[in-house]
């Protein structure tokens, strides 16, 4: 074709990225890459290896090394033996380590981008206008962090060896992602890449190298599945940090119930893509392009729902499927390619499966007309219309090029459809009333909003999710307390182990205490849900005995009905929620003055259990820690970050929602309103099983409450046996997150019975924790497990 020819058709002509260089970096590895650690390459202790190949022709690029449960151990002796050495540095020098790789990511920022689009099939455009970038961009962030360490962070010390699992869709981003904060703060990390896309880190580790970084600092170790499971369950791990998905996701939480590991999962996605009539609509489809286009849709946050009000529907299907006929499929080093390959056959059946059951389900499937290429793993971007909102492709992760459609009428219809779903990870709102846009993004429950934007990331800017989109931060100050203890915690003393409760067999009814001469009862409490004293299901109650055995009372023996109807009430007191910090400060204010003017009998009834002088010091510092939640409900703010683009990210604590809590037996009043008062503080419902010791406390608590305006639901508390309730808070889907501070056991147990909605889950690992002395016992502490940042993004400019 002639220039002139050329002039006419505007057809494009091939661009393709230079590969030279990516070619020679692998022809230097021998096309046989091994594991990295302890400063070295070295080869898999079972000789075995297995292939990467390019998804845009399918053809092999490399062997790679199999990891095997004895290379993750040599691994993890590797990290072991730099642990001390690293955390042993000023902040200084590790500032100026991570500062050396950030400048060296940007050196070889060419050769890293091209071979990420070899290895995973993104468009160069976007590994190497986006992914490396952001990569450099945490590293120098992140080196920041380490400078002002000690400063910022002067009570925490690092988890030690940690390690990372991340997927395939952002290979070296991901890695980034989860490295830099761990080195930032005095880790020393083994990851283990995705075995579709190990060729970055790979390369990753050779920066290291080249940086001059301790050996073992940062080991790498290759393989499957297996591996990653490997590394899960080496005992000498102290933090597991995981991207994948939530199936994967949930068996780690399995695996580590036992154990004392930190986890932090960052799962899969479903997020809404809200459009409202008032939106520019050439914008928003602009937007959608970059909301499920980017990375052919292999986006844990992808925009794949996309939700428009009815008005605009027509003319915005309409928009959006002229924009998907201008998408230029093919090899992604072409630099005017904007969806290339699928990361792997398995994904790309993946896709046409599920939109076939889509389909099934009654959608109408729309694709472009293109030509895909001939060899390679492609799937064309596909517009799923009339999309039932409970429609598998409505509901379950797709990651592929598909958005599925559907329609609303309200603001409120919106929202409820948007967070008709398991998942929380992000979710995009479109509308030109910034009222409506902050007031829906406000009620959406997502850890990510972004308004009038789409897909934008920022070290400075924590990024996880809600429910089961998993739990923990990546990036920002927040992100970095996932890679950090308390000081004082790890070496807190075990507490004993606690007496579990008899079998329901053995229960006997509270109107028949067999076998003995009761003596008059000192007290009969109820139970305490939505505001009213409540008798229990069951008919049976459990006998409380002061510490010299005598009978005090009976408390009643609550079960799984009365834990379900505390839930529904706590569920419907959302008025606590969305109270003022103010409001909620006031009513925590008042409790505290009641509980002072019931001090002395309430010390009086306590200390048959405790002994007279812990009584009046657990009443006396109840008051004061009641007082420092007051002080804290409307000071715990949010922060306003400023990432190198035209936004804000309006970082805001939200409250997680219904925490199920079981309380410490040490201080039975004072580890209660401990645990109690920073969850309500924040705007949570609670769910509070006092500790077997003395539940009789409940009958002074609801005295309390009720005199003291918190809204009925707000707190709820269920007596009963510790393990029973423990089980049925932690199998409950609408409880949000579990706190058990009680032996060992009960902490396992407590992670590993909330497998199933992922459920966010803070022990005290059977520690004992001084509940006396505020600077272990309040604050900070406290209330960032009450919370869950909220990152808001909202663009500014014309
Ligand atoms: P996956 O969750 O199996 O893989 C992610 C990582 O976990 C890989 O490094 C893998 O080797 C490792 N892994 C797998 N099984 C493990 C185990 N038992 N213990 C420890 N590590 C283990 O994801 P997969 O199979 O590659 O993709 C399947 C689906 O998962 C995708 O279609 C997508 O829906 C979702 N996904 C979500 C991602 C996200 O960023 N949220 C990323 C990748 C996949």
């Amino acid at each position: 074709m002639s220039i002139a020819e050329k002039f006419v058709s505007m057809e494009y002509g091939p661009a393709p990225e230079d590969s030279k260089e990516a070619a020679a970096w692998l022809g230097r590895h021998g096309h046989r890459l091994q594991h990295f650690f302890g400063g070295e390459w070295q080869a898999p202790a079972a000789g075995e290896y297995f292939d990467t190949v390019d998804p845009s022709n399918g053809e092999k690029l490399a062997s790679i090394a199999q990891g095997s449960a004895a290379d993750v151990d040599a691994a993890v002796k590797a990290a072991r033996a730099a642990s001390s050495g690293w955390r042993g540095l000023t902040p200084h020098s590790r500032a100026r380590y991570l500062y050396a790789i950030a400048r060296l990511v940007q050196k070889h920022s060419r050769l890293l981008a091209v071979l990420e689009t070899m290895d995973n099939g993104k468009p160069i455009r976007e590994s190497r206008d986006i992914d490396i970038p952001l990569v450099a961009r945490h590293f120098y962030h992140h080196a920041g962090w380490a400078q002002l360490l000690d400063q910022e962070f002067p009570e925490y010390i690092p988890c030690g060896v940690v390690g990372q699992i991340i997927p395939w869709n952002f290979p070296l981003l991901m890695l980034a992602w989860k490295i830099a904060p761990a080195l930032a703060t005095g880790n020393t990390v083994v990851l283990k890449p995705a075995e579709f896309t190990p060729l970055t880190a790979l390369a990753f580790a050779g920066i290291c190298q080249e940086a001059g970084l301790p050996a073992g600092v940062v080991n790498i170790v290759t393989g499957d599945g297996s591996t990653g499971e490997a590394l899960v369950k080496h005992p000498d791990v102290d933090k597991i940090a995981f991207t994948g998905s939530t199936e994967v996701g949930r068996a780690i939480r399995a695996a580590t119930a036992t154990s004392h590991k930190r986890l932090s999962l960052e799962l899969g996605g479903k997020s809404p893509f809200i459009v409202f009539e008032d939106a520019d609509l050439d914008s928003t489809v602009e937007g959608l392009v970059d909301g499920i286009w980017f990375n052919q849709g292999q986006v844990c946050c992808a925009g794949s729902r996309l939700l428009m009000q009815e008005s605009i529907a027509e003319a915005l299907i309409a928009k959006v499927q002229d924009r998907m006929s201008t998408l230029r499929i093919g090899a992604p080093l072409d630099k005017a390619i904007d969806i290339g390959a699928i990361v792997a056959q398995v994904q790309l059946d993946r896709i046409r499966k599920l939109v076939d059951q889509g389909v099934a389900d009654g959608a109408t499937c729309w694709q472009p007309q293109v030509a895909l290429p001939s060899r390679g793993f492609y799937y064309p971007p596909t517009l799923l219309s009339n999309v039932h909102p409970t429609s598998i492709v409505a509901q379950q992760e797709i990651f592929g090029p598909v958005l599925a459609a559907m329609t609303f009428r309200t603001p409120a219809e919106a929202v409820e459809l948007a967070n008709n779903t398991v998942y929380g990870l992000a979710a995009c709102v479109w509308s030109e009333s910034i009222n409506v846009a902050l007031h829906v993004a406000a009620q959406l429950k997502a850890g990510v909003v972004w308004v009038n934007c789409t897909n934008l990331f920022d070290a400075s800017c924590g990024f996880g999710g809600y429910r089961e989109s998993g739990y923990g931060r990546e990036g920002g100050r927040e992100g970095l307390l996932e890679y950090m203890e308390p000081a004082w915690f790890k070496s807190a003393p075990m507490l004993p182990a606690e007496k579990s409760a008899p079998p329901e067999a053995e229960l006997e009814e509270n109107s028949s205490t067999p076998g003995t001469d009761i003596p008059a009862m000192d007290r009969t409490v109820k139970l305490y849900i939505g505001g009213k004293q409540a008798r229990p299901d069951s008919g049976y109650s459990m006998e409380v005995h002061a510490a010299d055995g005598r009978l005090l009372g009976e408390a009643p023996l609550g079960n799984r009905k009365d834990i379900r109807n505390a839930v529904e009430a706590a569920r419907k007191a959302a008025s606590w929620a969305k109270a003022t910090a103010h409001n909620r400060a006031q009513v925590l204010y008042y409790s505290a003055e009641n509980l002072s003017q019931r001090r002395d009998e309430i010390a009086h009834r306590l200390a048959a259990v405790v002994g007279e002088k812990q009584a009046v010091t657990e009443v006396d510092l109840s008051i004061e820690r009641i007082f420092s939640y007051a002080a804290w409900a409307d000071k715990f703010d949010g922060a306003v970050h400023n990432p190198p683009f035209r936004n804000v990210a309006i970082a805001m604590n939200e409250a997680i929602g219904t925490i199920g809590i079981v309380s410490p037996r040490e201080a039975p009043l004072l580890g209660f309103l401990s645990l109690v008062m920073p969850a309500l503080a924040m705007g949570n419902t609670v769910i509070a099983v006092p500790s077997e010791a003395y539940p009789l406390i409940t009958g002074d608590l609801y005295q309390l409450f009720d005199t003291s305006d918190l809204p009925g639901g707000a707190l709820n508390i269920v007596t009963g046996y510790t393990s029973q309730l423990l089980k049925t808070l932690a199998e409950h889907d609408d409880v949000d997150a579990i706190w058990c501070f009680g032996d060992e056991a009960s902490a396992a147990a407590a992670k590993a019975m909330s497998v199933g909605n992922l459920k966010q889950v803070w022990t005290n690992e059977g520690r004992a924790i001084d509940w006396f002395n505020p600077k272990l016992a309040e604050g900070r502490w406290f209330l960032e497990h009450a919370t869950q940042v909220k990152n808001i993004w909202v663009p500014y400019g014309e």
